[in-house]
């Protein structure tokens, strides 16, 4: 498409936003989902108005009992099909042969090794011949993210990278749970509000920032390398 921007120019809902990408790139869109809040939301709008578009989620090995719960569980409530992506298996092999099942505590490097082996390859796999990517980004959640446009060419990826809900607050996102009886991780009850893999997610106090949880051990950026600019 000339002008991407020309999807988004007249504010359609989401699902409108959503149709028409498929429509342009027809087989080509898809939604990757961790299973978080805003994933959940935008599961919910795509499988409500059943949208054509690929539904798929990387699972590190790492991750809670109370993501794979609700994975079951919202593979239940909607039966539609999502696909799940492991980590190449020799590369995983090699990285705990030679470093320990946690290097991620030793260093930023050996962390953001094992992000890459368990997310960003499986990532990359998952989205070839892919035009248009759909993500759960909220620019509330982080500083990176903070400037995010809804709509963006990703260089790197060679793609479309679509983010519907990057200007809805935390609270936009809670009511369209509730509103829709949208199924949600147990976790978010404990003081979890950003899940990622077990090993590198924790609960966070009242008032402490949204992503604190997520390697906390670290002083870093926070980021994984699935949405690194
Ligand atoms: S991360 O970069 O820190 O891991 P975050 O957990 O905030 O990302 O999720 C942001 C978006 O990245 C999600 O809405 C989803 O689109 C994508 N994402 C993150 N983790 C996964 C995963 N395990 N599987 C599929 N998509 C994911
Ligand atoms: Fe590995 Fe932790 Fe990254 Fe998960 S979040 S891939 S366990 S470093």
């Amino acid at each position: 498409m000339e002008n991407i921007d020309q999807v988004l120019a007249d504010q359609p809902s989401i699902q409108e936003a959503i149709l028409r990408l498929t429509q342009t790139f027809p087989g080509a869109v898809a939604f990757s989902s961790s299973f978080g809040q805003e994933d959940q939301v935008i599961a919910d709008i795509i499988w409500r108005h059943a949208l054509p578009v690929r539904v798929f989620t990387l699972d590190t090995g790492r991750l809670f009992q109370e993501t794979y719960d609700l994975m079951d569980l919202t593979r239940a409530r909607y039966k539609q099909p999502f696909e799940i992506y492991f980590p190449g298996t020799s590369a995983v092999e090699r990285l705990v042969a030679e470093k320990g099942v946690n290097s991620f505590y030793d260093s930023v490097e050996n962390r953001k090794e094992c992000c890459f082996i368990r997310k960003v390859e499986p990532l990359n796999r998952a989205l070839e011949g892919t035009k248009v990517w759909i993500t759960g980004l909220r620019s509330e959640q982080s500083d990176n993210r903070q400037n995010m446009p809804a709509i963006e060419w990703d260089e790197q990826r060679q793609l479309y990278k679509y983010n519907p809900l990057i200007d809805w607050s935390y609270e936009q996102m809670l009511a369209y749970l509730d509103e829709h009886n949208v199924p949600f991780n147990k976790l978010h009850k404990k003081g979890f509000i950003s899940i990622g893999c077990a090993p590198c997610t924790r609960a966070i106090e009242p008032g402490e920032h949204p992503r604190a949880g997520r390697w906390w051990w670290e002083q870093s950026q926070k980021e994984c390398g699935l949405h690194s600019h």
